[in-house]
């Protein structure tokens, strides 16, 4: 699977002639994963070791893999403190990263950081308390320049993210908004009887509206996180 989706990546940036940098990053991988894709030709890796046992054996996995993606030339994300909510089946609650943890971690030289701060996948329940940028500030103290990663960033109010921005956040992550996006598109031309006319059960047309959707709110984030045209 890592080499077929590294190979598409490949040939989609050869094809379509991008001009902006592309990454094949890896999210959320697990220590055996991280290996795969690195072999397949993956360009950065994110290695979650916050499930691990121990913290110190996220630890030595994290600077294995650090020595071995940058050998290879390519990126590494480590994560300290896991981030909450439902991924994968699994729902826990979002935690606050121990910013000596943090610290130690930076110290392996990895490329960024994601760091739990009260953060969490998926839809926000109604009672969330909301990022904590006192555990923010915190780590970011302890970690100098070392760029942040704000996993769960679906439905995060927007002066909660423009203040993460100011405090070190450089990459966010999303998914969940995307898909809800993709989901209401989709059902839309389905309840409009679209599929029924013509060739409109054809998956190029079937499932275009979610793809624009999905296009759409990308552009709408960019603008929102300031990364527009720093690529
Ligand atoms: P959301 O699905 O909550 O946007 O989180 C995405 C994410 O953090 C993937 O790593």
């Amino acid at each position: 699977g890592f080499k077929v989706c590294a190979d598409m990546v490949k040939a989609a940036v050869e094809a379509t002639g991008v001009t902006v940098p592309v990454a094949l990053h890896l999210d959320h991988g697990s220590y055996e994963d991280c290996f795969k894709a690195i072999e397949a030709g993956f360009t950065s890796i994110m290695y979650d070791g916050s499930h691990e046992e121990t913290f110190q054996l996220n630890l030595d996995r994290t600077k294995e893999l650090v020595e071995l993606a940058h050998s290879k030339g390519i990126s590494i994300e480590a994560e300290v403190g896991g981030i909450g909510g439902t991924e994968d089946g699994v729902t826990s609650n979002g935690e606050l990263a121990d910013p000596n943890e943090c610290k130690q971690i930076a110290e392996l030289g990895v490329d960024f950081l994601a760091c739990g701060i009260g953060n969490i996948h998926g839809v926000y329940p109604e009672d969330w308390a909301g990022l904590s940028f006192e555990r923010l500030s915190e780590i970011k103290a302890e970690v100098g320049d070392l760029p942040l990663v704000l996993h769960g960033g679906s439905g995060i109010p927007e002066d909660q993210i423009k203040k993460a921005i100011s405090m070190g956040v450089s990459k966010i992550n999303v998914n969940t908004d995307l898909q809800l996006v993709f989901a209401a598109a989709t059902r839309k031309y389905v309840e409009a009887g679209k599929d029924l006319e013509g060739k409109g059960f054809d998956p190029r047309k079937l499932l275009k509206p979610g793809r624009d959707a999905i296009v759409e709110k990308t552009k709408a984030l960019m603008e929102e996180f300031g990364s527009v045209n720093q690529a």
